[in-house]
């Protein structure tokens, strides 16, 4: 009771701290140490995948309260693959579940759910929930949640270049028209502005092959907090942090971290 308490006084000052204007408008979270956290409780790792979807609930509400307007998280990486085929299939089976489960609330909310990567080696209720969740959410204006499965930043990028190269080679495109524009334009992402803010959690300080090209100029925060750990009080200190930053885009002049409030960060 007290320690609740506590954590509620907590809340609303860093709450406080957050100025309501300059919050991010995309935010592309790593959701790291599910697997850590349930080993260190003694759990199979699958616990800390079940939490961890508990969380990702917790901090979609938070950040559509905050009139952030789209979070891209990393649910499965092409490298993932390698895991025990045990947590694979876990996994698997974990996002059908929950999908089933949230759809309908995700579409009350007006949340707009995206999925980013290569769904072709997923089985055929995956994609077939994820399709139809798409297209139902696809009007959806209140927030966009996006998330990367079987998504790698590599593999998009040399994706894009090969589709130029075959519309520069059927004469679509001359290779003095290739510019970061069109680039963009064949990524996965294309029609979502980049994310301001990458937050990853449990502590490791990689990217690991997440959004190789739109993080380019983001601000990232790294916490040491497992993810199945990770809450509304440390979601507020991330963007407390992000907003005592010094944005340059390698100029020199400090540009305010502002987001731009009526741009369109979905398509
Ligand atoms: C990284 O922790 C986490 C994952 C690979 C899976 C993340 C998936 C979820 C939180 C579920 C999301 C559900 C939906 C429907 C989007 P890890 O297993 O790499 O942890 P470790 O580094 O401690 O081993």
């Amino acid at each position: 009771m007290r320690s609740q308490k506590i954590s509620t006084k907590e809340n609303s000052k860093l709450s406080n701290e957050i100025d309501k204007l300059r919050v991010p408008k995309h935010i592309a979270i790593i959701m790291d140490g599910n697997g850590r956290w349930a080993s260190k409780k003694g759990l199979p790792r699958s616990f800390g995948h079940n939490k961890g979807v508990n969380v990702l609930k917790e901090i979609i509400k938070v950040s559509k309260n905050l009139d952030c307007q789209v979070l891209t998280v990393y649910a499965f990486s092409t490298e993932n693959w390698t895991r025990p085929s045990t947590e694979v299939d876990f996994l698997i089976n974990l996002f059908e579940k929950v999908l089933k489960k949230e759809i309908t609330e995700i579409h009350q909310e007006s949340i707009k759910i995206k999925f980013i990567g290569d769904l072709s080696p997923f089985p055929k209720a995956l994609k077939s929930i994820i399709n139809s969740s798409e297209t139902l959410t696809k009007n959806n204006k209140n927030f966009t949640l996006n998330i990367c499965v079987n998504y790698g930043g590599r593999q998009e990028i040399v994706k894009a270049a090969r589709e130029i190269a075959i519309k520069s080679l059927a004469g679509e495109i001359k290779p003095s028209e290739i510019d970061e524009q069109l680039f963009n334009s064949q990524l996965l992402t294309h029609g979502i502005k980049d994310p301001e803010l990458l937050i990853r959690t449990s502590g490791e300080k990689r990217i690991s092959n997440f959004l190789l090209w739109q993080l380019a100029y983001s601000e990232i925060y790294i916490t040491d907090v497992l993810w199945p750990d990770f809450n509304e009080i440390e979601f507020f200190k991330a963007i407390i942090d992000y907003q005592s930053r010094d944005r340059r885009f390698g100029g020199i002049q400090s540009l305010p971290n502002k987001s731009c409030k009526d741009s369109n960060y979905s398509s």
